[in-house]
């Protein structure tokens, strides 16, 4: 196989109908699934594994070493393998992908997204424009992450869940004032709940199965399941009905 203008490393495996256009810059031992397409200026580090029949468009960085300053909570010691892209992954123009990460089948990764070290995303989950998916963030199936939305290092976002837009998750009440390896309690997001546009979750609060929190709400307490909360502070006004829950919409 030729890939004109690229350079592929040696130790590349590179599977059948492969595409990879000019200035992609493919590492050793990275492992590319057949039929699979690479664009331009894109750059898979080494030790990157990426399923078949994926897209990954212009300017994409897979398997990128993170940069911490010393004493980082991101810090792990443990050494990172690479990246794990499975099939029919979809990574968008100017995304960023560190190692260690795991993207199931069928994520799409959206322009100029960040994912770090040791999170997972699910299959058929979407991270929109401009959102991060932050070291140790475990995200389910099928969930919905729209643009500019932060999920904060160690947040659990089960399935179906919805992220409106610029949605800010919390994880240190001290922003920055504590031990070392202490007082970092991120959010947790349970199955099909939903999350409006702007609102801020604290640090350690669980939004239940099929609650529905407002735009612009501020969540400082946990929401029990569909209750839907308003406001800032956000307080419960009624609840998801019946005909409103996931199952119905499916
Ligand atoms: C909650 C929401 C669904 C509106 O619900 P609603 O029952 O139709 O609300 P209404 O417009 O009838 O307003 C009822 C009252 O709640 C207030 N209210 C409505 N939305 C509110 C919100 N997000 N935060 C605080 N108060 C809100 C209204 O001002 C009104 O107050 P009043 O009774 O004092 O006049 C809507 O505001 C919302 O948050 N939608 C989510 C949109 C979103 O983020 N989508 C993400 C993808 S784009």
């Amino acid at each position: 196989m030729s890939f004109p203008g690229a350079h592929v490393d040696d130790g590349a495996v590179i599977g059948a109908r492969v595409t990879i256009a000019p200035g992609a810059v493919i590492g050793a031992d990275v492992e590319i699934g057949a039929g699979t397409a690479i664009g331009s200026n894109t750059v898979i580090h080494a030790g990157t594994v990426i399923g078949a029949d994926c897209v990954i468009e212009d300017c994409v960085v897979l398997g990128k070493r993170p940069r911490l300053r010393k004493g980082s909570s991101a810090a792990s010691g443990a050494p990172l393998p690479g990246l794990v892209l499975g099939d029919g992954v979809t990574v968008c123009c100017g995304a960023v992908v560190y190692a260690r990460a795991v993207v199931g089948a069928g994520t799409i990764i959206g322009d100029q997204s960040q994912v770090r070290e040791r999170s997972v995303i699910g299959e058929r989950s979407v991270v929109g424009r401009g959102s991060c998916v932050d070291f140790d963030a475990r995200v389910g199936d099928r969930v919905s992450i729209q643009t500019a939305v932060y999920v904060t290092s160690g947040a659990v976002v089960e399935d179906d869940v919805f992220l409106g837009p610029g949605v800010v998750m919390t994880n240190d009440d001290t922003m920055g004032r504590h031990p070392k390896g202490e007082g970092l309690e991120a959010p947790i997001v349970r199955r099909a709940a939903r999350v409006g546009g702007a609102a801020v979750l604290v640090p350690g609060v669980e939004i239940g199965e099929e609650a529905f929190v407002g735009a612009g709400a501020v969540v400082s307490k946990d929401v029990a399941p569909r209750d839907v909360v308003l406001g800032v502070p956000a307080r419960v006004v009624r609840q998801v009905t019946d005909a409103d829950l996931l199952e119905r919409w499916r």
